[in-house]
């Protein structure tokens, strides 16, 4: 330890609890290093001035932030189903944060997608919380492996911006462990420098302050021994926080010493308490003291991962009659997405670029060498605005294609939408284009869920381009013309509309965020109650044929499993195909969904060649956490093992029977077996 804490006054140890202006940490009279926080998930956000803005300023980007490199966001990160992908992102940005003295990069988010109006889902990886654990821990890793630290946020229950800092999450206690506990219990086995309390009180009791989930659940049960910090103004009571075992509070809060100083001599805090805390500060300022920060790519590097990343997030989600790739004839691109792209929302994860845009018109041209060719419309086509609409009528007359660049309005921080259509305009256009010219092809920009069911069968193909940074155009191009074959797949179902969501019926009032659909959050919700979607959750297609075969599953050990399965590419270039792997408890005592996920793999099959896929299952593939046993249980019985190109789409299925001792079942589920 290079920092002993007896060295440090009772007034040095309280000034270390709480941040020193809106970055930075205090140093205890110079005794300690500075150490520098700064956002976020899609890239770099470090502000130029330091100042405290508002909400309102964070979002139109008053303050402007040092250029960095855009990443995709945590969607689109999501969507490539790769944990390469994420980790290659998080040490991209890593560099950015070595190059401008950031210690402690404020992401990543593992709050699930429980409703597709909340305005962060961009930021945040899943409707799915194993998929959402995987992902973030894979981003930690890229990060700390060069040394900078991370924060692991939002903790707990944050899954709306609606009246975010006020709203108590009410969730029973099996659907916080199976579905908004269990990102964060995954992600942080990569030991996250920080993890980031959330908003809002859960149960009606503040994040920030609530001990059973910082100290009993992540502390104790976790095993999390790394410093906790309050999100932005989250503390109500700074003693009682620091009882709560948060470590620091963050920004700079001019009543906060005071507090705490009268808290201790009023004897409602003790000095243990306070030095608890003061020690996991200390530790994060040391652990910011490594040897590991070394700058491994250049800019332009940074910005070849942006597109690399983009490359394999991007979804292919209708092709009729193979309209893509485009390789001849003549075709009209317009929308404004195509020159001047939305690369991520808004808010405290807006990152500010210098990288110029180069219009996809062109970059579609460079890339066909001549085979097709593009043309720009001068229409200008923003969501809910359009002009010049006979521009693009005429040409889409005359051209064998029309691609539209289109987006719903851009969102953020703070703000919820109360829709997931595009505007009546827009929609209106998809169609009235789509009569005259059958051959569109829509991409859209987007960072949340969109009902695309009014226009979709207008049109012959749709591509979810998603908020994917600067690299957005550039990996869109290689897909649009056939030099990449997509291999992204939706992390977030697209429901057919807001009113068959499971959020629907849950709004709660003013005060409560009702959490009633309990544990059938996204596909579980869809699935158990057979209600249609858009597209599934997993759901992506290739331009690649691939066939699955041969599942066989080896048992190891009582839960120990090992699946595997042969998928062939039986077309004449490579590609890479996500396969995911779901089980279903047949027949359980207690409710459970129709399918989990538990597993899936993204692997590059080589063109006319099979490769075997290996998915480890364990305990927790056959368990639900029992409120009784406080504890996860696996009930003796058939589970079906099933192996799916998406959600919907299960290509091979086979059945195992679990029997666990007597002894470690309850009445109920022994009988199958005594039979
Ligand atoms: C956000 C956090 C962010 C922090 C610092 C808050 O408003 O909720 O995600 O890290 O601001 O910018």
């Amino acid at each position: 330890m290079k920092y002993d804490i007896s060295n440090f006054t009772l007034e040095e140890k309280i000034s270390l609890l709480c941040g020193k202006d809106n970055w930075r940490l205090e140093t205890a009279n110079g005794k300690v290093k500075e150490v520098f926080l700064s956002d976020g998930p899609s890239g770099l956000r470090k502000m130029v001035a330091d100042v405290i803005p508002t909400l309102a300023d964070v979002n139109s980007n008053k303050y402007k932030t040092i250029p960095a490199t855009a990443m995709p966001t945590l969607s689109t990160i999501a969507n490539t189903w790769s944990e390469e992908m994420a980790k290659l992102d998080g040490s991209t940005i890593a560099d950015d944060c070595i190059e401008n003295d950031v210690d402690v990069l404020l992401a990543p988010g593992v709050n699930i997608k429980k409703t597709p109006l909340n305005g962060r889902n961009f930021e945040y990886f899943s409707e799915d919380p194993y998929l959402s654990g995987v992902m973030g821990k894979a981003f930690i890793e890229g990060v700390q492996e060069k040394g900078i630290g991370t924060s692991l946020k939002h903790f707990l229950a944050n899954n709306r911006e609606l009246d975010r800092c006020f709203q108590t999450s009410e969730v029973d206690e099996r659907t916080l462990r199976e579905i908004y506990l269990l990102p964060f219990e995954i992600a942080l086995k990569a030991n996250p420098w920080t993890v980031m309390c959330s908003y809002n009180p859960i149960n009606g009791i503040y994040a920030s302050e609530n001990k059973y989930f910082l100290k009993d659940v992540l502390r104790d049960e976790f095993k999390y021994d790394g410093l906790i910090v309050s999100d932005w103004g989250a503390v109500h009571s700074p003693y009682k926080a620091v009882k709560a075992t948060l470590d620091l509070t963050m920004p700079y809060d001019d009543k906060f010493y005071d507090k705490i100083y009268i808290a201790y001599q009023e004897g409602l805090i003790t000095e243990e308490e306070i030095d608890f805390a003061v020690q996991n500060v200390l530790n994060l300022i040391e652990k910011t003291e490594n040897d590991k920060k070394k700058i491994t790519l250049t800019k332009e590097e940074r910005h070849a991962n942006a597109v690399k990343i983009a490359k394999e997030g991007i979804v292919l989600l209708k092709n009729q009659d193979n309209i893509l790739p485009i390789t001849s004839g003549k075709t009209v691109v317009c929308g404004e997405e195509s020159y001047n792209p939305t690369l991520g929302g808004k808010g405290s994860s807006l990152v500010t670029t210098d990288y110029k845009q180069t219009s996809i018109d062109k970059l579609l041209n460079d890339l066909s060498k001549g085979k097709a060719e593009f043309v720009k419309s001068v229409a200008i086509i923003k969501d809910g605005f359009y002009m010049e609409i006979a521009d693009v009528l005429t040409y889409a007359h005359e051209l064998d294609n029309v691609i539209l660049c289109i987006g719903p309005q851009i969102i953020g921080e703070g703000y919820d939408k109360t829709s997931i259509r595009l505007s009546p305009r827009t929609e209106e256009y998809i169609r009235e284009i789509a009569k005259i010219n059958p051959n569109v092809v829509v991409c859209l920009y987007s960072g949340l869920a969109v009902d695309v069911s009014p226009w979709v069968d207008c049109v012959k193909g749709l591509v979810w381009a998603g908020y994917s940074g600067e690299g957005v155009n550039e990996a869109l191009a290689s897909i649009l013309v056939g030099e990449t074959s997509p291999s992204g797949k939706l992390a977030e179902t697209l429901p057919i509309n807001l009113e068959n969501t499971p959020f629907y019926l849950n709004n709660g009032n003013a005060n409560v965020s009702w959490y009633s659909e309990g544990i059938f959050v996204g596909y579980r919700y869809y699935e158990k109650y057979d209600k249609p979607v858009a597209y599934p959750f997993g759901f992506g297609l290739s331009y690649a044929d691939f066939t699955y075969s041969n599942l066989r599953i080896e048992k190891h050990g009582e839960l120990d499993y090992t699946v595997y399965y042969d998928i062939t590419n039986n077309s004449n270039f490579d590609a890479k195909e996500v396969s995911q792997v779901y089980v279903k408890d047949i027949l359980a005592m207690v409710i459970r969904p129709a399918k989990e996920l538990k597993g899936f793999s993204k692997d590059l099959i080589k063109a006319k060649s099979t490769k075997t896929i290996r998915i480890k299952l364990d305990k927790r593939a056959f368990a639900y956490y029992n409120v009784c046993l406080k504890d996860w249980h696996v009930e003796n019985g058939a589970f079906e093992i099933m192996v799916g190109s998406s959600s919907k789409d299960i290509k091979l299925k086979q059945k195992i029977d679990i029997k666990l001792p007597n002894s470690e079942q309850y009445s109920s589920s022994c009988k199958r077996h005594d039979k």
